[in-house]
């Protein structure tokens, strides 16, 4: 047998993401109903919307809210900074999403104006100059869009697990923080799943995946501001990778608490 396929190139392995993570927890029936059921009881009380990256735990929650054809619109932010791989996603979930009138996909991009104006005082790569810059450049690609994406609705979901870092570690599967503030509740329907979990969903229903994660790609953002990750470091380490621990979140799941230290 000719196993040179399977042998690593300039370390990288060759098996896919699913090959390499797929593997159900025992208890993985029991989270699947769970999540079902919270995404009901978010949709009863609506309206509610979920927030794709086009990442594997989004497009896994897209593919339970049409297979319950279930009332959640979806917005993805496309922030004029991501990777060619994830906007072809992007395209495909449009067309995927055409034949479920249910749940709407819409697409928020920045103010261009905010855009070139920064770019023009700031540089094309100012998020590398400081966490003020970066946090800026987040503030006008993610942050204004979002504002936009949640405005009018009761909820949102999130592909957030408690598995993906330290600082989510406790991430409920209702947060209800922003009710006070924003009037919101955070859904968190993946919160207790494992990545193994996500990759057994993805495989047994066939979902479409942003090919980067065949790539050592686990967690997908901007194309300046995400790199593969090396065996042995953290799920998240190829995000804001220059940045300290503390500091890498965009601020989009950041809490009143957090934000105020930053
Ligand atoms: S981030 O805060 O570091 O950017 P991460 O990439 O882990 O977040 O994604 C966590 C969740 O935030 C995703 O599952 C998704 O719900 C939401 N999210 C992140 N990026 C986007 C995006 N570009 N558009 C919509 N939702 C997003
Ligand atoms: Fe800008 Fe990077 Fe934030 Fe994307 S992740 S908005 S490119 S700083």
């Amino acid at each position: 047998m000719n196993t040179s396929s399977l042998l690593p190139i300039a370390g990288r392995a060759t098996q896919t993401a699913i090959e390499l993570n797929a593997r159900a927890s025992d208890t993985f029936a029991a989270k699947l109903a769970e999540t079902v059921a919270l995404l009901k009881q978010a949709a009863q009380n609506g309206p509610v919307t979920q927030a794709s990256s086009l990442g594997a735990e989004d497009m896994v929650i897209t593919h339970l809210i049409n297979a319950h054809q279930l009332p959640i619109s979806i917005f993805v932010l496309e922030t004029g900074a991501l990777h060619a791989e994830t906007l072809a996603l992007l395209e495909q979930l449009k067309a995927q999403q055409a034949a479920h009138p249910q749940a709407p996909l819409t697409v928020y991009t920045p103010v261009q104006e905010s855009v070139v104006q920064f770019v023009a005082r700031e540089g094309k790569d100012a998020m590398y100059k400081s966490i003020e810059l970066r946090k800026a450049c987040c503030g006008i690609r993610k942050m204004e869009p979002l504002g936009r994406a949640l405005a009018g609705q009761k909820g949102w979901l999130t592909g957030l697990r408690r598995e993906q870092s330290g600082a989510r570690a406790e991430v409920p599967l209702i947060d209800t923080a922003e009710v006070a503030t924003k009037g919101l509740v955070k859904y968190n329907p993946l919160a207790n799943w494992t990545w193994g979990d996500v990759w057994h969903y993805i495989a047994e229903n066939k979902v479409a995946y942003n090919p980067l994660h065949d790539q050592f790609y686990p967690s997908i953002g901007c194309a300046p501001c995400t790199r593969a990750i090396s065996l042995g470091e953290d799920f998240r380490a190829g995000r804001w990778w220059w940045e300290d621990e503390a500091a890498k979140e965009c601020g989009l799941h950041v809490k009143q608490k957090e934000g105020a230290a930053a």
